[in-house]
């Protein structure tokens, strides 16, 4: 029974909940999105189950993730499930949003269940992320979340996604604006004299967006606003707008720079 998995991640707690998954289901692959989303046309997967791991994004989907699913063909596909990790809410806003695009693809055919999992935050831009005993006590969670996802898979069992009026009110009038701008959301990025030229961000972002230019790096504009080069930077000298200097950075204590790299499938740009 083999199943594929998509996943996207900035800061690693996507990825580290669809490595979770995978340790439990047996025979399963893990497919960066960043890279599979470069393949033209529609999408069929070889697998048995196939499932999309994605953080939230102002109650909705990453725009690579809803972009993606829009040419991906499940017709074939035994079981399909979503995963949505956020740091508060709005992970059925994004799986519902994630069964209509998928509804309304080449296949035709939606997801049989969706989870979400709360894990820190990272949207560094409105809060700190949490850190010591409160981000602890959400990951030792997310561990369980995860296990308990994993035996819902392997029994393919099938389940409504639930509705929440207030996940979709944020959504209808918050998530447009996002997606509308989300490329040249990089336009606020800036990196200061604490660059070491070490390309850490280059590397890690999982859609290819940085190039380094005269030893630091320049951001192309179709950034997928996922905050990995902010977190991730060793020396943290990179700041989108004034609003970053001094917050907690965050990522995944599971999931290290090597982990993250290479999503996007190209060689970071020199
Ligand atoms: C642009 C952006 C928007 C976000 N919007 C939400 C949101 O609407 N609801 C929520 O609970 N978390 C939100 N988050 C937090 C992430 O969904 C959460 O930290 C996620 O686990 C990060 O996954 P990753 O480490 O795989 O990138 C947002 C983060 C970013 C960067």
């Amino acid at each position: 029974m083999m199943t594929t998995m998509y996943y996207f991640s900035g800061t690693g707690n996507s990825l580290a909940v669809a490595k979770g998954i995978s340790r439990d289901i047996g025979e399963c692959e893990l497919v960066p999105l960043g890279s599979a989303a470069a393949a033209p046309g529609v999408i069929v997967p070889a697998a048995d189950r196939v499932g999309i791991v994605s953080p939230v994004y102002f109650a909705g989907l990453p725009s690579i993730v809803a972009d993606f699913s829009g040419r991906l063909d499940l017709s074939g596909v035994r079981y399909a499930f979503g995963v949505m990790t956020m740091g508060g809410s709005g992970g059925s806003s994004a799986l519902r949003q994630l069964d209509a695009i998928l509804k309304g693809g080449p296949g035709t055919r939606g997801l049989d269940s969706g989870f979400s999992v709360r894990m820190p935050g990272n949207y560094l831009l409105l809060y700190n992320s949490p850190g010591g005993k409160k981000c602890e006590a959400m990951l030792l969670d997310a561990d369980r979340s995860m296990h308990e996802i994993a035996g819902a898979v392997r029994k393919e069992a099938k389940m409504t996604i639930p509705w929440s009026p207030l996940q979709s009110i944020i959504h209808r009038m918050m998530y447009p604006r996002f997606v509308a701008g989300v490329h040249e959301a990089d336009r606020s990025f800036s990196v200061d004299d604490r660059c070491t030229s070490c390309g850490t961000c280059a590397e890690v972002c999982p859609v290819g967006n940085i190039r380094m230019e005269g030893g630091h790096p320049t951001w192309l504009h179709h950034c997928e606003q996922c905050l990995a080069c902010i977190h991730l930077c060793p020396t943290e000298a990179i700041q989108a707008g004034k609003k970053t200097e001094g917050r907690t950075r965050y990522h995944h204590p599971g999931i290290g720079i090597e982990d993250l790299k290479g999503q996007s499938g190209k060689p970071p740009s020199k």
